[in-house]
């Protein structure tokens, strides 16, 4: 049958079940694609085929600079023999309760477009039948959030959601009242009010490998409660042990107490020092950055703005939390020690007077 009749058909039996004429956008009931007429006595029958979209990570990280793929599968159930015209859309969601959209990409065939800031940077896999996954060249940090991967045959559409976001960055947390004084239910929070979570085992396995070295016990999320060492020492557990995670083994939750790492992995927004005449006490830095149209930025912001962002600056500012810190990518003369860090001073009085940092949310 001719196709434009076959989709009239299919359109006047859909208004018979969709009265209200508005179909849903994102439907996931049954959809009738095929319209036979297969007896030729003038009766007419449905084939139910639906399309399903899918992906096996719902959560995607990666890091700053690197070529990312966002998983994105469909296929037909039952399954068909001849190949359909489906067209794929990738765009992302730019507001947090879903209202924004912003066009990353459209795929008919093997015609594509991109749009915006994609252009040029964005293609399709199509490694398989059904591959829509999209794969984004030279990543940056505008583009973690949430994608949909919408994929519209006929008439039918579906999609599936997926997160882009930054590998994470582990840090050491110590409470305001002094070195451990969290047991495992306050490091949780404390990570939590700072931006982050605590770190699992395998993150804090990650960071070491990176070079994170500390010499304080903290909680991980498991329970137990470890130290990363990478240049052995004395004062660290013992000059003649190997470089690696020590120990103490699963704790009391409720009356063992140590510090925290913490992880913090998305990034959205952007942490800068302000910019102001004077120097502020706690509570003017605050208000500074409220009257910036920001916030005081939180620990975690600052770590993942420094690792991910690469934000060097050599000036100590209020956080959150009530610290005084400050980022050093790159080591220079007065600044401290020569390798890249997180600088802090511990928590000092609040009528003292420091820079302060911000955070922005791009939404
Ligand atoms: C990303 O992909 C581009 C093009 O395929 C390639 O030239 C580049 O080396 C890749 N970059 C990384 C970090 O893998
Ligand atoms: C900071 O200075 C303001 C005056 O500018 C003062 O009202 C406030 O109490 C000070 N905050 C602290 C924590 O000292």
């Amino acid at each position: 049958m001719d196709m434009w009749i076959s989709r009239h058909l299919v359109v006047i039996w859909l208004h018979l079940l969709y009265p209200s004429e508005a179909l849903p956008r994102y439907s996931n009931g049954f959809f009738y694609q095929d319209v036979m007429n297969g007896n030729g006595n003038g009766e007419i029958f449905y084939s139910g085929v639906r399309l399903y979209v899918e992906s096996p990570s719902p959560s995607v990280a990666a890091v700053q600079g690197s070529n990312v793929t966002l998983p994105c599968h469909y296929r037909y159930e039952p399954e068909i023999k001849t190949p359909r015209r489906t067209r794929v859309k990738w765009f992302r969601v730019t507001a947090n309760d879903g209202s924004r959209e912003e066009d990353v990409m459209v795929a008919i065939g093997a015609r594509h477009r991109s749009y915006g800031g994609y252009q040029g940077r964005v293609r399709l896999r199509r490694d398989a039948p059904g591959d829509a996954s999209l794969i984004i060249n030279s990543l940056n940090v505008d583009d973690t959030g949430f994608y949909r991967c919408e994929v519209i045959d006929g008439l039918e559409d579906e999609s599936v959601t997926v997160e882009l976001e930054f590998r994470g960055v582990v840090f050491p947390y110590h409470s305001p009242r002094g070195r451990y004084q969290l047991n495992f239910h306050e490091a949780k929070q404390a990570c939590e009010e700072q931006g982050a979570t605590l770190a699992t085992f395998d993150q804090l396995f990650v960071a070491w490998q990176e070079g994170l070295d500390w010499c304080n016990v903290g909680w991980l999320a498991d329970g137990t409660a470890q130290y990363p060492v990478s240049n052995p020492r004395a004062a660290c557990g013992g000059s003649d042990l190997a470089p690696g995670l020590r120990s103490y083994g699963p704790r009391h939750q409720h009356l063992d107490r140590f510090d925290a790492f913490c992880f913090t992995s998305s990034l959205r927004g952007a942490v800068y020092f302000l910019e102001q005449p004077l120097k502020v006490n706690f509570t003017e830095a605050q208000q500074a950055c409220l009257h910036d149209g920001s916030q005081i930025a939180k620990v975690g912001q600052l770590y993942a703005a420094w690792r991910f962002l690469g934000l060097d600056r050599c000036d100590a500012g209020w956080l959150a939390d009530g610290s005084v810190r400050y980022p050093i990518t790159s080591g220079r003369q007065n600044c401290g020690p020569r390798e890249p860090g997180v600088r802090t001073f511990g928590y000092p009085p609040r009528h003292q007077k420091h820079g302060v940092y911000c955070y922005k949310s791009h939404w």
